[in-house]
């Protein structure tokens, strides 16, 4: 790995699907280690930009490094780097879950000794080994994102990235999550998550970046884009006569 201080740099991204500007010249860089939260409202274009990152969608215009190198001529070298977490279940429906991890392992070149090993420490780390044996489609909603955190982590990425992982989530799963996510960034893995709840970016990360109809708005601290008064939501509640 190229020793960069960024996880990630993304330099003029710009991406259109026919007419429409999906992200219009977006920059920003995720230090490692870090766990950054990339806020913004539906449509935005967050998943644009993850999909871009990963490799899944192409772009017309930037460049993006991870560790340093260019995600479009070191390929290669940048999708091991990183774990995702789609937004959407995406699962094999024919495999069990343990074939799913052992699957996905063998994409990254792991032998089958050494998945089989990294898929059954992660069945249990995820609290999933009673179900191993099962297809996707008989788990529970809450075990479904475990079941994507799993998958995500076989290949020991540096970089985690998450699409809303805790959309739909109820509370309990939520905290969960929460937990995992934490847990993993301390123990060194950068974390790049998407969500539309700014409690969720308040609550566990170190770095805000805003994002709105495909531009930058707003990237710092958390500390520092929490004191905008900009983004402040004020409620009011009304009362008066009947
Ligand atoms: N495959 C696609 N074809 C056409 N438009 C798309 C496609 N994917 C996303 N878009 C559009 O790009 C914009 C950004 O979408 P997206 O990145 O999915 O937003 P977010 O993840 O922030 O909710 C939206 O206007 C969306 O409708
Ligand atoms: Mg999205």
């Amino acid at each position: 790995m190229r020793d960069s201080k960024h996880a990630i740099e993304i330099n003029n991204l710009t991406k259109f699907f026919g007419d429409l500007q999906a992200l219009d010249n977006v920059s920003f860089s995720v230090k490692r280690g870090d766990f950054f939260a990339f806020l913004g409202p539906n449509g935005a274009g967050k998943t644009t930009t993850i999909n871009a990152l990963t490799g899944l969608s192409n772009f017309k215009s930037g460049e993006i490094k991870i560790f340093g190198y260019n995600t479009r001529t070191e390929y290669v070298r940048t999708r091991p780097l990183v774990g995702l977490c789609a937004q959407e279940f995406n699962f094999d429906p024919f495999l069990t879950i343990y074939q799913i991890l052992v699957y996905q392992a063998g994409y990254f070149g792991i032998l089958p000794g050494e998945a089989a090993r990294r898929a059954d420490a992660l069945l249990e780390r995820f609290q999933l080994t009673s179900k191993r044996n099962v297809k996707h489609r008989a788990l529970s909603g809450g075990m479904k994102k475990r079941l994507l955190l799993c998958r995500a982590l076989i290949h020991d990425p540096e970089i985690l990235i998450l699409d809303e992982p805790t959309s739909g989530c109820d509370l309990e799963l939520k905290f969960l999550i929460w937990d995992y996510l934490t847990q993993l960034n301390q123990e060194g893995k950068t974390i790049f998550l998407t969500t539309h709840y700014m409690e969720e970016a308040e609550k566990l990360c170190k770095t805000i970046g805003i994002i709105n109809h495909g531009r930058i708005v707003r990237i710092g601290e958390k500390k520092e884009v929490l004191r905008d008064k900009s983004l402040e939501t004020v409620f009011l509640e009304v009362t008066g006569n009947e």
